[in-house]
């Protein structure tokens, strides 16, 4: 551990004797005090990388004040200390940018472990401050774009990154949430530890139950030995769980549980286990509505949605489309040898008027195929796929053989329409008389809207 200089804020002697004695033990060097008044003045005299301060203190300046201030004045890694029940005023805390918290009583190998990477992170915002340009940040994070929307977006991220604070990322299917959780991840203090994703929604109760947790050997059939679950498995790191809102109420009220006191008990057994892990959830639902619904519990909402990242639609944000295009340019040079230069401006100008009902992985796919079906290195416009070209008169009727599934005459219908909309869903879900929900969700279920369809179509 470096060796450097760690400011306590503790008012309560018991606690701040035994972390001074913990950390000098460990050769840091420490500095204490049990008043805000002190600690405020101590930090506008030096600059203390790392800061451990109670969150309530008994003068005029409270451990929040602290907070908010310092964070300002530079940018410190700060430790929170709560007590029991004080679960609320811990995740306004980490929404103001503390790393994390720990709850009283603690344990010392708590504070050594925030430590470590409190410092890791400090050596991190030295190394990399925020990147100023568009190269930077797509160097940083893979993530390509140059719209203000995205460069806010991820300039959050980068600072979200810095922190343990769980995050909630939102947006529809296509926009990147899986991209930015790994670019979170890889900016982190948690780096070097493992990064772990799972999609709740396609595992029943049971096996989520069991994947996330963990089981022991007979809890349920099929269960022939002991196995450890993604939160044992990501201890010290990162677990992303996809589609969470997809969870069922028993399975939020266990995600609560670890969220809120680190534990966790595999299924079927009657051992609590530990566990530090970063959650960083992601959702194309409304949860807010899902709240309301009673689907999905308020108080799980909350703690998820400590930073929130919403991912806007591409349609929202059409000025990255030339950069994104040339990205998948150069993506698919490689994997399919070619050499495509850059694409016509006829061609550039059809997709940029699309809406991308599927956003940027339906027009991943769709580079992708048109550089497949193009003949040498040039990209011509009969190798588009017919729903992003401007309709000329009417879309081509349906026709429905009697005896269709229902599945498929839904698909034809709903691909049509879409056609007809140019890719706005919402204009289509109107003119179908359907939710647009309903549209988003079949849109996902097959992939995108159109890259399956070929030119005419
Ligand atoms: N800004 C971007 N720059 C480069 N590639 C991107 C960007 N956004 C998305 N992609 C690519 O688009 C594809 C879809 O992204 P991703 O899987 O992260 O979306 P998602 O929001 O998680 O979608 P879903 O809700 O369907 O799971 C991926 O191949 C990803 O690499
Ligand atoms: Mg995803």
């Amino acid at each position: 551990m470096d060796k450097a200089r760690v400011l306590i804020v503790e008012d309560e002697d018991i606690y701040r004797k035994i972390i001074c004695n913990t950390l000098r033990e460990h050769g840091i060097e420490v500095q204490a005090t049990d008043s805000g008044e002190e600690a405020w003045e101590l930090i506008k005299q030096q600059r203390f990388p790392v800061i451990i301060s109670d969150i309530r203190l008994s003068g005029n300046i409270s451990g929040m004040d602290l907070l908010r201030d310092a964070k300002e004045l530079y940018d410190p890694s700060i430790l929170m200390i709560t007590a029991f029940g004080e679960i609320e005023m811990a995740v306004e805390a980490m929404r103001l940018g503390a790393f994390s918290y720990i709850t009283k009583p603690f344990e010392v190998e708590d504070i050594l472990a925030n430590l470590d990477r409190m410092m890791l992170q400090q050596r991190s915002i030295s190394d990399h401050l925020l990147p100023s340009n568009v190269e930077e940040l797509s160097q940083r994070t893979g993530i390509i774009g140059n719209s203000k929307k995205m460069c806010d977006l991820v300039n959050i991220a980068l600072k979200a990154a810095r922190s343990d604070a769980t995050i909630l990322i939102t947006g529809e299917s296509g926009t990147g949430k899986e991209l930015i959780a790994k670019a979170i991840y890889m900016n982190s203090s948690r780096k070097n530890k493992e990064f772990v994703a799972i999609n709740c929604a396609t595992l029943t109760d049971e096996f989520l139950e069991s994947a996330l947790f963990g089981h022991v050997k007979g809890s349920y059939t099929g269960a022939m030995k002991d196995k450890i679950g993604l939160f044992e498995k990501a201890d010290g790191g990162t677990l992303f769980m996809d589609e969470v809102g997809d969870t069922s109420k028993s399975i939020q009220a266990k995600i609560l549980r670890v969220l809120q006191e680190g534990e966790f008990i595999p299924l079927g057994s009657t051992d609590t286990k530990k566990a530090n892990v970063r959650i960083i959830a992601a959702t194309n639902k409304d949860l807010l509505q899902s709240v309301e619904k009673n689907e999905f519990r308020e108080d799980l909402y909350y703690r998820l949605n400590v930073i929130n990242i919403a991912m806007p639609p591409l349609r929202e944000r059409k000025s990255d489309i030339p950069l994104l295009i040339n990205h998948f340019i150069k993506k698919n040079n490689v994997k399919l040898n070619k050499k495509v230069i850059r694409i016509a401006p006829e061609i550039e100008e059809i997709l940029m008027n699309y809406d991308w009902p599927g956003n940027v992985r339906e027009l991943e796919n769709v580079i992708e195929r048109t550089m497949v079906l193009c003949s040498g290195n040039k990209l011509a416009k009969k190798h588009l796929p017919g729903c992003v070209l401007p309709q000329k008169g009417d879309i081509p009727p349906i026709t429905i053989a009697p005896g269709t599934s229902w599945k498929e005459a839904e698909k034809e219908l709903i691909m049509k329409t879409l056609q007809l909309t140019r890719g706005n869903k919402q204009e289509a879900a109107k003119m179908l008389g359907i939710s647009l929900r309903k549209i988003e969700y079949r849109v996902k279920e097959w992939g995108i809207a159109c890259a399956s369809k070929a030119n005419g179509d």
